[in-house]
């Protein structure tokens, strides 16, 4: 079964959106972890718009799963993951002015440094996990560059228009899952999935774990934390 890694990013959203200190995404990581998800995920922007420095210490602190931090590679939280030590850093890239993360990395365009921020942080004692498109060029740059893992992007599957175009994103997921799978990477995938598109890719058996945030803590506001992950990990099990 496909592990679940919940994104409590949008717990601090709601926070933030009034500058007071509750809801307190750290709360939010025993309800994620008792309710059956594998890990926890979290995005420490370099705008700091949600996920805090003070967050990300305390859920390394209590995290009884795995705590993955999402970053771009810049010095400044490079720096911060060094000192955090989560168990593995997922490197994605990030515009100030997008609303969330757009796209995977180019590891092509620019291989070396990629190799030096690896490095880097796997010599610090973290895995590390490079967020791309699903694209057999930017997986084999990726092993180039030591990433342990790769996180397919799965927005332009979510963001599809017809079934037609649900069914070649869904196929080029899984073709590049295999070929991931087939260099040795682990591969998780994430971004936009939903309680009703996440069945499909839970289903390619090569992605061992996705990152999910927007949609469970928006069910949550409704339907409570618990519910919103219990209701999700029925959705990847679906056949
Ligand atoms: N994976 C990565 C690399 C991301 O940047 C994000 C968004 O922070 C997610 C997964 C989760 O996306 P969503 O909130 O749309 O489920």
């Amino acid at each position: 079964m496909t592990r679940l890694h919940v994104n409590i990013d949008h717990i601090a959203t709601l926070r933030q959106a009034r500058g007071v200190n509750y809801p307190d995404p750290v709360f939010g990581v025993p309800v994620v972890e008792m309710a059956g998800a594998s890990g926890i995920t979290v995005h420490l922007r370099e705008d700091r718009r949600h996920i805090c420095d003070r967050d990300v210490e305390l859920i390394r602190a209590t995290v009884s799963t795995v705590m993955n931090l999402e970053m771009a590679a810049s010095r400044d939280i490079i720096d911060v993951a060094k000192r955090i030590r989560p168990h593995m850093c997922t490197l994605v890239p990030e515009k100030r002015e997008e609303r969330t993360t757009e796209g995977g990395l180019r590891v092509a365009d620019d291989p070396a440094r990629m190799a030096d921020v690896v490095a880097e942080l796997k010599d610090a004692g973290m895995r590390v996990s490079l967020f791309v498109d699903p694209d057999e060029r930017e997986i084999d740059a990726s092993l180039r560059a030591g990433a342990q893992t790769v996180e397919l992007h799965t927005g332009d599957y979510c963001e599809a228009s017809s079934d037609e175009a649900r069914a070649l994103e869904l196929e080029k997921l899984a073709h590049c899952a295999r070929f991931a799978h087939q260099l040795g990477l682990d591969v998780a995938a994430g971004h936009g999935l939903h309680y009703h598109n996440v069945g499909p890719v839970a289903r390619i058996s090569q992605i061992h774990e996705l990152n999910i945030g927007h949609a469970i803590i928006a069910r949550a506001v409704f339907a409570g934390l618990d519910a919103a992950v219990r209701q999700m990990l029925d959705a990847m099990g679906k056949k």
